[in-house]
């Protein structure tokens, strides 16, 4: 099937883009394709201040470099018993913190300043959601006796169903929506939306496991069963304004995806795009590809979808394209995709 299409420059609504030498290598990725990311705080220290979060978003610029007009950084902060209620508010009146993100405490990847129940936050999610700054949920139980495939849903129903009824105008995000738990749950909540990731709706959890456990396909939330996979793209191919696109690319070095203890976290923002292009074109539903990559987003968050465009163009051709980067300290990182990039083009890039 060959076909071409154009769409308002998109947008990430969930990215890790690391710090040093790693977010040298990989911020260009983003900030060539996308317009607004959302930018995660999981950094070792966290980002839990407006001084750090503009000192990272400083970072993050210098580090796109002038090559991508459009790009624009949204910063999040860190939600511990350390957040400031009053530095949240003025960082987020002066326009340099967007939102605010909550990890559970050992749930994933520098979550250990998390928390251990999002309902220890009552109070500051009133002030949120007064001054109306949308909190960003990673939503997993991290209870050692629930199931690893069923701990997204047992959070949603025992601390973010009880958070929504108790802040009601709170404005709620479930990151990475990785069941139809998940998307029942967004579907169900009037102020909650979700974004999904190209790996969600491309792989499920015999893609992970078989014919052995595949390092570059672990990330938290876990990716879950066949049938969780079908619930997500159907929702999101749905057109349904719920859903947008966050990549949740998060590189980790070949040296610690491979070692004794693998890390979570799939790096998708080199070829995130084309992959879920391919669902969509393959869902016979391509007329709702910018929807979920150009627009939801950008309504949930107050924003008009950018007036730049790309162009992506799917031809039977295959193209033989890098499967790993580089960074300056001399660690690889896997990229996510190519298969599903290799007969698609996108411009201008
Ligand atoms: C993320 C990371 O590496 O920072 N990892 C992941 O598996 N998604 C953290 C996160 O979003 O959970
Ligand atoms: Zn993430």
């Amino acid at each position: 099937m060959d076909l071409t299409i154009r769409i308002p420059r998109p947008d990430d609504w969930h990215v890790h883009l690391r710090d040093g030498a790693m977010l040298e290598a990989v911020v260009g990725y983003t900030a060539r394709r996308f317009r607004y990311a959302m930018i995660m705080p999981n950094l070792n220290p966290p980002i839990a201040t407006t001084e750090l979060a503009d000192q990272y978003r400083q970072r993050i610029l210098r580090a796109a470099g002038n090559q991508s007009p459009e790009f624009q950084p949204l910063m999040t902060v860190y939600c511990s018993t350390n957040l400031d209620q009053d530095d949240l508010i003025r960082g987020h009146e002066a326009g340099i913190v967007k939102a605010v993100k909550y990890y559970p405490a050992g749930a994933t990847t520098n979550s250990d300043h998390g928390g251990d129940n999002i309902l220890n936050f009552i109070d500051l999610f009133e002030t949120m959601a007064d001054q109306k700054i949308p909190l960003l949920v990673h939503a997993e139980s991290t209870n050692p006796e629930i199931d690893l495939f069923d701990r997204e849903a047992a959070f949603l129903e025992q601390e973010l169903h009880p958070l929504c009824e108790q802040v009601p105008n709170l404005q709620v995000t479930v990151e990475h929506v990785s069941t139809s738990a998940g998307v029942d749950f967004a579907l169900a909540h009037q102020r909650v939306a979700a974004s999904v990731t190209p790996h969600h709706l491309a792989k499920n959890s015999s893609d992970l496991m078989a014919p052995e456990f595949d390092p570059d396909l672990f990330c938290k939330p876990i990716i879950n069963s066949e049938a969780d996979r079908q619930a997500i793209v159907s929702a999101v191919t749905s057109g349904n304004p719920s859903f947008f696109l966050g990549t949740d690319s998060a590189p980790h070095p070949t040296s610690e995806k491979y070692g004794e203890e693998a890390k979570a976290g799939i790096f998708n923002a080199a070829y995130g795009l084309e992959v879920v292009a391919e669902i969509f074109a393959k869902e016979n539903k391509i007329k709702y590809f910018s929807s979920f990559a150009s627009k939801n987003g950008a309504a949930f968050y107050g924003y008009e979808p950018s007036q730049d465009e790309l162009q992506l163009t799917r031809e039977q051709v295959d193209v033989e394209l890098a499967s790993t980067l580089s960074t300056r300290d001399g660690d690889k990182v896997v990229l996510f995709g190519r298969d599903e990039a290799s007969h698609w083009t996108v411009s201008p890039i």
